[in-house]
């Protein structure tokens, strides 16, 4: 059986991870407990006594806000976390797996989608420290994969945590019963965490490179709130609740949207946003 290095195991991605790949590959989960990414050589130490097939590097620290108010402390873990993988793996020949971000062009001034080979221009903490991290495994590993994610949803689960997402934090907003604003400027990738793990498999195998992953989506975040109020069958509630915000971005669009064409022309294929959301709304009974 191969055997994975996981970091970010409690994550809402890595706890996923263990569940949905655990059977098919001997996972080694590391938490910001028992292994501090920060130390060189706790990470040296761990790669080389595991000699892992691949390294899924998933810690972060991945709130924006957090990033921009703590920088020295997001790089250090961002970006020099991820130097010590890029090196580490070096000796042992392990491919690592980075997962990257949509936010490497939230300051791009024209709009997406993008491709892999359009120039990020990041202007967030988080965006600059990803792409930092990508750079330097690029030019330092001889085997890895920078998976550049869009912004992924699901829900509670026994166990499991969950990370603020569009679909969580609209079911939040209409339990409050307050109205709420949601832009109709904004356009971004909107991917089922379910989704990216039935294909992580696939992913693994990928030609060494950075790819662009998750579904497409060409509904507005507005757009795409309303769905996710018809998939859980409270359309009628839309003009109460949600208010659509026609000011934010009204100079200039947020378009982070990634074009996925590079992954889905390998066989990595995932359904667009809506169909999406409406199986995940299905599959966890949340039709009222
Ligand atoms: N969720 C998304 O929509 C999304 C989209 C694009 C990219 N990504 C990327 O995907 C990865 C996983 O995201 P996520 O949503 O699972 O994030 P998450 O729920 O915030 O989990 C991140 C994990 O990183 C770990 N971590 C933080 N600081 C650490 C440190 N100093 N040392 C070791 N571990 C540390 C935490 O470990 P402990 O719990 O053990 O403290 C945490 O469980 C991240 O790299 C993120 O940037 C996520």
């Amino acid at each position: 059986m191969k055997k994975i290095l996981l970091t970010g195991s409690r994550g809402f991605f890595g706890s996923r991870f263990i569940r949905s790949l655990g059977r098919d590959y001997e996972i080694i989960a590391t938490t910001s407990d028992s292994l501090k990414i920060t130390i060189r050589s706790d990470v040296e130490n761990i790669i080389s006594a595991v000699k892992p097939d691949y390294v899924v590097h998933a810690a972060a620290i991945a709130e924006t806000d957090f990033c921009n108010k703590n920088p020295e402390r997001c790089r250090a873990v961002n970006v020099e976390g991820t130097m010590h993988f890029a090196d580490a793996v070096k000796k042992t020949g392990s491919r690592l797996v980075f997962l990257s971000t949509e936010q490497v062009f939230n300051g791009n001034a024209e709009a997406g989608p993008y491709t892999e080979s359009d120039t990020p221009v990041p202007d967030t903490e988080y965006g600059k420290n990803k792409l930092e991290a990508e750079s330097y495994i690029i030019s330092e590993c001889r085997d890895y994969l920078i998976l550049r994610c869009t912004w992924m949803f699901g829900v509670p689960s026994k166990g499991l945590p969950v990370s603020p997402n569009l679909l969580w934090n609209t079911m939040q907003m209409i339990l409050k019963g307050e109205p709420f604003k949601v832009p109709a400027n904004e356009y971004r990738g909107i991917t089922y965490i379910d989704d990216m793990l039935d294909r992580f498999n696939t992913i693994l195998g990928l030609p060494e490179g950075v790819y662009h992953t998750g579904s497409v989506n060409n509904m507005s975040r507005y757009e795409t709130v309303c769905h996710i109020f018809d998939a859980l069958g409270i359309g009628s509630r839309i003009p109460e609740l949600v208010i659509r915000d026609d000011e934010k971005y009204s100079g200039s669009p947020r378009d982070v949207r990634l074009d996925t064409s590079a992954a889905r022309g390998l066989g990595i294929v995932f359904p667009d946003t809506a169909e999406s959301l409406s199986r995940c709304i299905s599959e966890n009974y949340l039709r009222v």
